[in-house]
């Protein structure tokens, strides 16, 4: 049978800045809803990328001293860059265009052209106003209180010759798909949309689709001078990733793939719900099958940003609470649609409660009664009884509501359903009390089975349907209990009991350790603090005089020190972490936290002399303190990313300085 294909995107990220917590969760949010859809059999396309071009990168670039390609290049492939952080989540993408690809810049200005000589785009001239932050046009009227009406910030006069779209010809098409049941989501933006900027006083407004008072843009290439607007550049990044206006790809993803669904933040929906269906009316091709406006994460109530000193870092949050506990925090807490107050105690509450004490001890009591009453081994000779009934038709019904739910597009929903069933179970064992059964086995024993079976298929069921949010950690679910490949697919959560009678299970490490609230609090708080002086900086640390160049003190602060590796070990939990013990001839240890599992194994560098920077500021890795850095070179090689650690000669001496 021929699979349904559905595909999924996120707004493509502007590299004008580190990304922080609000553009992880975007992500993330796609990426459980496109892992759903993998789940449930569709052949899925998920896209993401970033949005290179326009005036705030250019000033961002002015202002490091480099060239606007180089910024972007740092930002998107440097260290703890945007693909790096993508990696890091487990962000599980088909696709990654970045809209200074050769591919997307040729595709762009032949649709410019298009536009052009279909007679939607004109010359004329712009008079109004400009957000740069936001790269919006404006006109005075629809300011607040003067301000821009999206990000609250200054907005600058503009006057410049540019290209309009003649976005008025398609206002009562807008229109109309707008009130399209399913199109815009969630549908209480429908009206904002309408009233705002389709019914209001002059009715939808040509938009400006050029620009000529800077240059890092796609040239329009029939008139030079002229850059394509951004947002013109960027919306269309959804088709030109399928080999739209491409003359050297098959269309041939476009037609499997086109229309699909693209998910965004509620700020942007306006050029998603608006412009954008405007523009594919002009080249004639067919309408997103939805947009999804989800809500903000926000501090306090109000922006994360980066004067306030608020932003949240997402690359500190998932080395100290790991990849699986944010993904999940982000989409179990908040609504999708809506606005969600973000805070540490909140992040820490939510893994405490569900994730060690729910799910975590359930899956740790099951698996252990397992081993304690029957040695690891299931009888399969059961007896059901009368509490069974109950468990038995909540979770059978689960994949039911849990579907219901993410079709939604409402993960927290279908979270919810999976958690009510999970603290059903954990009731259950109290209501069975297994350790009551267990004084008299020659008795319970079938009965105790049932209990300890019913137990497992639940966590089994969860793992399921967990696997989208939290896919690491569901292997080990799995693992521990001792899931068969075949029970952990769609079809086997249909209904009740597909895990099998006599598994086996292994009892392992726990899932989520639990927190201390007060402790971890504090520490954080002092972290924050950390990181407030260090985000004063600019994005990316360059001299503005002396790009790419550190002063000479600079460089000698640096203190490079042969290593030599007394021990290493991988760290529990992670797939990436090297944990090593090393000497570096002060005579105390020195642990080093390093992510490179996938190109070495542990016991293969006992011994070795390496080379280290020791006076980095230590940092928490998994709950592990990692004191300095190794120093590795890394490149590519046919398009994969190798890494080789700095071997020094075993005749160096540990805690010789390299000067
Ligand atoms: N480049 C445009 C999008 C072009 S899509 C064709 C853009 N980029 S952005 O980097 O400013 O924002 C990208 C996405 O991140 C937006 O959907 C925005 O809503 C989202 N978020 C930025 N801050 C956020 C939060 N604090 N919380 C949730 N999402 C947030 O706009």
């Amino acid at each position: 049978m021929e699979k349904n294909t559905f595909y999924i995107t996120t707004p493509i990220y502007y590299p004008s800045d580190k990304l922080h917590i609000g553009h992880a969760y975007c992500t993330v949010a796609t990426d459980a809803l496109a892992r759903y859809h993998r789940l449930i059999g569709d052949e899925v396309l998920f896209l993401t990328g970033t949005d290179e071009h326009g005036q705030k990168i250019e000033n961002k670039a002015k202002e490091a001293g480099v060239t606007p390609q180089e910024f972007v290049d740092r930002i998107v492939t440097g260290p703890r860059g945007v693909l790096e952080l993508w990696k890091l989540m487990n962000i599980s993408n088909d696709r990654f265009i970045r809209t200074t690809d050769d591919y997307h810049v040729r595709s762009i200005q032949r649709i410019f052209r298009r536009m052009y000589d279909k007679g939607d785009i004109y010359k004329g001239k712009y008079v109004g106003k400009y957000c740069t932050p936001c790269e919006s046009f404006w006109t005075e009227s629809q300011l607040v209180d003067g301000r821009c009406p999206d990000c609250g910030g200054p907005v600058a006069d503009a006057e410049e010759e540019a290209y309009f779209f003649r976005a008025s010809k398609y206002a009562s098409e807008v229109r109309a798909l707008l009130l399209t049941p399913g199109f815009l989501e969630p549908a209480s933006r429908v009206n904002e949309m309408i009233n705002n900027f389709i019914d209001c006083e002059g009715g939808l407004q040509d938009l400006c689709v050029s620009r000529t008072s800077f240059t890092w843009g796609i040239p329009v290439d029939f008139d030079p001078g002229h850059v394509v607007y951004v947002w013109l550049d960027a919306l269309f990044n959804y088709v030109t990733a399928l080999g739209y206006c491409n003359d050297t790809w098959p269309a041939s993803d476009l037609e499997r793939f086109w229309p699909g669904v693209n998910i965004v933040g509620k700020e942007i929906v306006r050029f998603h719900s608006i412009y954008w269906p405007a523009f594919l009316m002009s080249v004639g091709l067919p309408l997103p099958k939805k947009i999804f406006g989800h809500g903000w994460l926000v501090i306090d109530g109000g922006k994360m940003s980066k004067s306030k000193g608020n932003v949240v870092d997402p690359y500190m949050l998932a080395e100290r609470y790991g990849v699986d506990a944010l993904r999940f925090f982000l989409l179990r807490t908040f609504p999708f649609g809506s606005d969600g107050n973000f805070s540490n105690e909140l992040l820490v509450n939510t893994i405490n409660n569900d994730l060690a004490n729910d799910l975590g001890n359930l899956v740790s009591r099951s698996t252990a009664m397992v081993e304690k009453y029957f040695g690891g081994t299931l009888p399969p000779e059961q007896a059901e009884g009368p509490e069974d009934a109950a468990l038995i038709q909540l979770a059978g019904g689960l994949r039911f509501r849990y579907a219901g739910a993410m079709d939604q597009f409402a993960p927290h929903r279908a979270l919810e359903e999976v958690f009510r069933v999970i603290q059903r179970a954990n009731k259950y064992i109290d209501e069975t009390a297994p350790w009551t059964l267990a004084k008299d086995m020659a008795a319970n024993a079938p009965r105790l089975a049932r209990v300890l079976y019913n137990l497992l298929e639940v966590c089994r069921m969860a793992g399921v349907l967990l696997t989208p949010f939290m896919p690491q950690s569901c292997e080990r679910l799995f693992a521990q209990t001792g899931t068969p490949d075949g029970a952990r697919t769609w079809d086997s959560v249909e209904r009740w009991g597909g895990m099998p009678a006599g598994v086996t299970v292994k009892k392992g490490e726990a899932l989520f350790p639990r927190i201390d609230v007060k402790k971890e609090l504090a520490e954080l708080d002092a972290l924050v603090e950390e990181m407030k002086k260090a985000a004063a900086g600019p994005a990316i640390e360059l001299e503005p005089q002396s790009a790419g160049q550190v002063d000479f003190d600079t460089f000698c602060r640096s203190d490079f020190r042969a290593v030599k590796v007394k021990a290493c070990e991988a760290v529990k939990k992670s797939d990436k972490l090297l944990r090593f013990t090393l000497d570096d001839g002060t005579g105390t240890d020195r642990q080093i936290l390093s992510g490179i599992h996938k190109f070495y194994e542990p016991e293969t560098l006992v011994g070795k002399t390496l080379l280290a920077i020791v006076n980095l500021p230590p940092r928490k890795m998994m709950g592990l303190e990692s004191c300095g850095m190794l120093i590795s070179a890394v490149h590519r090689l046919d398009g994969a990313e190798k890494l080789n650690l700095v071997i020094l000669d075993d005749a160096i001496p540990a805690g010789a300085k390299m000067c």
